[in-house]
């Protein structure tokens, strides 16, 4: 496992942050962090009020971004709940207005409006839900950097968005200022921070749809607009992927006749991590839509508290029943036999099915395995890099001393303590249960399932009018290994063990 970046930042967990930028962020970009008004009033009526607003706001803002994300919350209610969906359309022909709740009560990490990206800080939750307001590239790295966004599919459409908003403020430069402008400002999001794959290639997709309309082409509207629709295009695919991801999790998942599901999860891999569904938390919240009783365990998941904080939060806001443990609680309740399954999310999933997430994870699968426990990734294909070939190749962030030594703005150890601070782990694929993707579950062998999955997800989204296909790798085709591995398999004559896609309820 690659060490990288060793990034003295800002601490959540120190307690309510001091609003200093990072030493290496550029100061006079920054803007500053504004609360959100009544943010301290009931969170479920503000959410619900914000949830309006945002829907109110695509309908006024003509942003392409609104108008998709309303057509993505569209076709993720197809699929978890159609009968409420076709109620409100029924309702708005017959002149109500065009408000449609955030589905299952859960908040995007993002908004957009009037040229600006509003990004819900995520160091300040749970004691206030404030906005970062990023108007370029520059600031959305900075976002990502001191992880005011943070989730391997948000981070990567946040990028997205702030390259494209870059990619409109340099309409009128001279050809050759905006490559050097925007080659910059991609290579500072694409380094904003190493393990989690989306980022990488939400900036790749971006930079290819300038460089398809030319990179030194005078037209600077064409590729602003160019960049605008290819940011649309991941949130929308975003969205829409991760919905189904939810629903075959959901059909994955054994619940008991007698009692709740106790379902155990890590870090948070919600809607704040992921955009208008979660992956993990989406098969919670589509059990949870589809009124099949669950429970959630939620790690604490040190040094960040990422469970404490935010999934707590987000499970909160959705009447989900949840409790919260020390991480180091986790083995014992295996062993009363107290948790039925463990769905955690992943930053990046390698050829192999090796995969890389929050630290404290690995710990978990080998916990899981000892007690015969089902263990679970929800990752979006985008989240697979299959030129990865396993996880000895992927970077693993390291992160600041600080985020370890200090809770909540108390010194937990002597300040000149040695301190290791990995951010994320691997997982080995054999001990991982199944890979819960937007194409179905895939299994052993992950080689080919996972290949087969990417190939199917390439097809699909070939089939959609408009939208740029994306790939983080070449053709399964030109693949040597997989290819390989696929003839292997289709000698061996044996099914396909790979990925059984359920009919997607529409
Ligand atoms: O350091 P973070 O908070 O960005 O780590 C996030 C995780 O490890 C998540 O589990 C992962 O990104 C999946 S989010 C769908």
């Amino acid at each position: 496992m690659a060490d990288s970046t060793d990034a003295a930042h800002e601490d959540p967990a120190a307690g309510a942050p001091a609003d200093l930028p990072s030493v290496d962020a550029p100061t006079a970009d920054v803007p500053p962090v504004t609360p959100v008004e009544g943010a301290d009033l009931g969170r479920r009526r503000f959410f619900r009020q914000f949830a309006g607003e945002l829907f109110q706001g695509a309908a006024t803002v003509v942003g392409a971004a609104q108008v998709l994300q309303r057509a993505s919350v569209e076709a993720a209610g197809s699929i978890l709940d159609p009968e409420s969906l076709a109620g409100r359309v029924a309702a708005e022909a017959n002149g109500a207005p065009t408000l449609l709740p955030a589905p299952t009560g859960f908040r995007t990490p993002f908004r957009e409006d009037g040229g600006f990206l509003y990004i819900v800080d995520q160091r300040r939750l749970p004691d206030s839900l404030e906005e970062f307001q990023a108007g370029s590239a520059s600031q959305a790295s900075y976002a990502i950097r001191e992880m005011i966004v943070r989730g391997a599919p948000a981070i990567g459409q946040v990028a997205a968005i702030g390259l494209a908003l870059t990619g409109a403020k340099s309409i009128t430069t001279r050809p050759y200022a905006r490559r050097a402008t925007l080659r910059g400002a991609a290579n500072a999001l694409r380094n904003a921070r190493p393990t989690a794959v989306n980022l990488r290639w939400a900036v790749d997709r971006v930079m290819a749809a300038y460089e398809a309309v030319g990179d030194l082409s005078e037209d600077g509207q064409a590729i602003a607009d160019a960049m605008r629709a290819e940011a649309d295009a991941i949130v929308f695919e975003a969205t829409e992927d991760h919905g189904r991801l939810a629903q075959f999790g959901l059909d994955e998942l054994t619940f008991p006749e007698d009692r709740p599901l106790q379902l155990l999860t890590h870090c948070n891999a919600g809607p704040l991590a992921c955009g208008q569904y979660g992956t993990a938390l989406g098969v919670v919240q589509a059990a949870h839509h589809a009124e099949r009783p669950i429970h959630v365990w939620v790690d604490e998941t040190r040094p960040y508290l990422q469970g404490a904080r935010l999934t707590t939060w987000e499970l909160a806001q959705a009447g989900v029943p949840h409790t919260l443990i020390p991480d180091v609680a986790a083995g014992h309740l295996m062993a009363l036999g107290e948790v039925d399954v463990i769905v955690v999310g992943a930053d990046r999933v390698a050829a192999n099915g090796d995969t890389a997430n929050k630290i404290g994870t690995y710990t978990l699968a080998v916990l899981a395995a000892r007690h015969g426990i089902p263990f679970y990734i929800a990752a979006p294909l985008s989240s697979v890099d299959v030129a990865t070939p396993d996880g000895s190749a992927i970077p693993i962030e390291e992160r600041s001393a600080t985020e370890v030594l200090v809770i909540r703005g108390q010194r937990i150890a002597p300040l000149d303590t040695d301190v290791r601070n990995p951010a994320f782990d691997v997982t080995p694929a054999e001990l991982i249960t199944g890979i819960i993707t937007d194409e179905g579950v895939v299994r052993a062998p992950y080689v080919v399932g996972l290949a087969d999955a990417v190939s199917r997800r390439e097809r699909r989204r070939a089939e959609v009018p408009g939208f740029g296909t994306w790939t983080t790798h070449a053709p399964v085709a030109e693949m040597p290994e997989a290819a390989a591995a696929q003839a292997e398999l289709a000698a061996s004559a044996e099914p396909a063990a790979s990925a059984e896609p359920a009919e997607v309820a529409t």
